[in-house]
């Protein structure tokens, strides 16, 4: 009978936890996922009270406050602090999103904060990202074009061909999409996910790139694009409001016009 075993680091213990300080009145806990690898020790949760009457409303804000005067050995990404860069992605209190735009009010008990689900840990909650930009690059996420551009101005679409790209530019690379598919969990090796099948998409759809086909020829893989069965998780979170599971739509239709 075969024996299952889960890595070691997969016990989760509970750490320390950093009360808040005297007199404080509105008082929230954050339990914090920590690990570092370098220690050989498991990962653990550290508890966090923080006095909401002297912290900003987002998660981001929490963690900030908590690097900056509680704990220095936290560590996270993070930069705009406006929903642009996508590198406050991580799993607070259940769902994958950007910490800068989830406010703290929103959690009704503590705030539990772990990593992006299902990718390597570098330190604490962030994850590695080596394997996914990978996969990025291959989808040569950029304009291809063997018409060279005009010498005094930009290559023209028109505005309908310009809206075919809407809901695809506004992503963010935040990954929270690709991190929340249970295909992506189990194939992540050689599935792209959701994110990468967006960014893919998004060339495809471009009026002004030359190589919609040979794009198309790139995903046409029993696991690269096939292995989304449609169980919209990655919709579900994005927290730009974009639609991966419709891009991939596209991509098969376009795979089923082009063997018609
Ligand atoms: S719709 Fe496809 S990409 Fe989205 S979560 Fe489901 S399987 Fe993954
Ligand atoms: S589609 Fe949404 S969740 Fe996925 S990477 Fe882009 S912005 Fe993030
Ligand atoms: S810090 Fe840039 S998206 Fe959150």
């Amino acid at each position: 009978m075969a024996t299952f075993t889960l890595p070691k680091n997969s016990t989760i213990g509970t750490g320390k936890t950093y009360a808040a300080e005297p007199g404080a009145k509105n008082v929230k806990s954050f339990k914090i996922y920590r690990f570092d690898p370098d220690t050989g020790e498991n990962p653990r949760y550290d508890t966090y009270e923080i006095d909401l009457d002297k912290c900003g409303p987002m998660v981001l804000d929490a963690l900030i406050k908590i690097k900056n005067e509680v704990d220095t050995t936290l560590t996270f990404r993070r930069s705009c602090r406006e929903g642009i860069c996508g590198s406050c992605a991580m799993n607070i209190d259940g769902m994958n999103t950007l910490a800068c735009l989830k406010p703290i009010e929103d959690v009704k008990k503590d705030v539990r904060v772990t990593p992006l689900p299902h990718m390597p840990v570098v330190k604490d909650l962030v994850p590695d990202l080596t394997h996914i930009y990978a996969q990025l690059r291959s989808v040569e996420p950029w304009l291809k074009s063997d018409t060279p551009a005009p010498p005094d101005e930009e290559r023209r679409q028109s505005k309908e061909e310009r809206a075919k790209l809407d809901g695809l530019w506004e992503c963010i690379l935040c990954f929270c999409c690709s991190t929340a598919c249970p295909s992506y969990w189990w194939n992540g090796d050689r599935y792209l996910g959701p994110a990468v099948l967006l960014q893919a998409y998004r060339w495809i759809a471009d009026s002004r790139d030359e190589y919609a086909g040979e794009r198309l020829d790139n995903l046409e893989d029993p696991f690269r694009l096939y292995r989304c069965h449609t169980i919209m998780n990655c919709t579900a979170t994005c927290p730009k409001g974009l639609n991966p599971a419709k891009a991939i739509g596209k991509i098969k239709e376009l795979m089923i016009e082009r063997q018609g």
